[in-house]
């Protein structure tokens, strides 16, 4: 596995699909995403000022990503916590998973984020994710919030 930054949004639309089917049930597909203004936000403009995104690959395809958007109190993320926490997504391809991507990719970032100095990161997880929870959790996550079935986690950087 290798990494990249991610620059573009043709990369981050099929990761985003990917973390919004976490269930697996393909439900969300390219067009409803960006029918539905509050999800079609985490792709839109991408990579505008306070975005960031690594992208795993095996031979030159992509198998998963970590990536970050920065929102603001007027228009907030499901995740959000401050215009200065930025919120962190996720997902790595259903035949590559339970081989450290996802870890691997969250560490890159969140390395990245405290040599840029971002105090911390936040995200928004649905209730019965357990891969992504346990995840999250073991990464230092803490619960900062809930909205809806979801929960708001928040990493502080050292
Ligand atoms: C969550 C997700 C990103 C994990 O990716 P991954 O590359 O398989 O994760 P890793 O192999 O790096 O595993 C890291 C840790 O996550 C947890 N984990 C991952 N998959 C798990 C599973 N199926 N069940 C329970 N825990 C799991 C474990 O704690 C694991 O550590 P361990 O291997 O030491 O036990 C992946 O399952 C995924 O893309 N899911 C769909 C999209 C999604 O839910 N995104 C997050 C939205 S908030």
């Amino acid at each position: 596995m290798k990494t990249r930054p991610m620059t573009s949004a043709d990369d981050l639309m099929p990761l985003v699909l990917a973390a919004m089917n976490w269930r697996d049930d393909d439900l969300w597909t390219d067009q409803c995403l960006l029918e539905d203004p509050q999800v079609a936000r985490y792709v839109m403009d991408w990579m505008r000022e306070g975005d960031a995104g690594v992208i795993a690959e095996e031979d030159d395809v992509a198998i998963g990503a970590a990536w970050w958007r920065t929102f603001t109190s007027s228009d907030p993320g499901y995740g959000y916590v401050a215009d200065d926490v930025p919120e962190l997504g996720l997902a790595v391809f259903a035949a590559h998973r339970r081989k450290g991507v996802a870890r691997a990719l969250m560490t890159e970032l969140v390395d990245r984020a405290q040599a840029e100095g971002v105090p911390a990161l936040s995200l928004s997880v649905e209730q019965g994710n357990v891969a992504a929870r346990r995840l999250y959790d073991s990464a230092g996550f803490v619960k900062v919030g809930r909205v809806g079935d979801s929960d708001t986690l928040l990493l502080r950087i050292a």
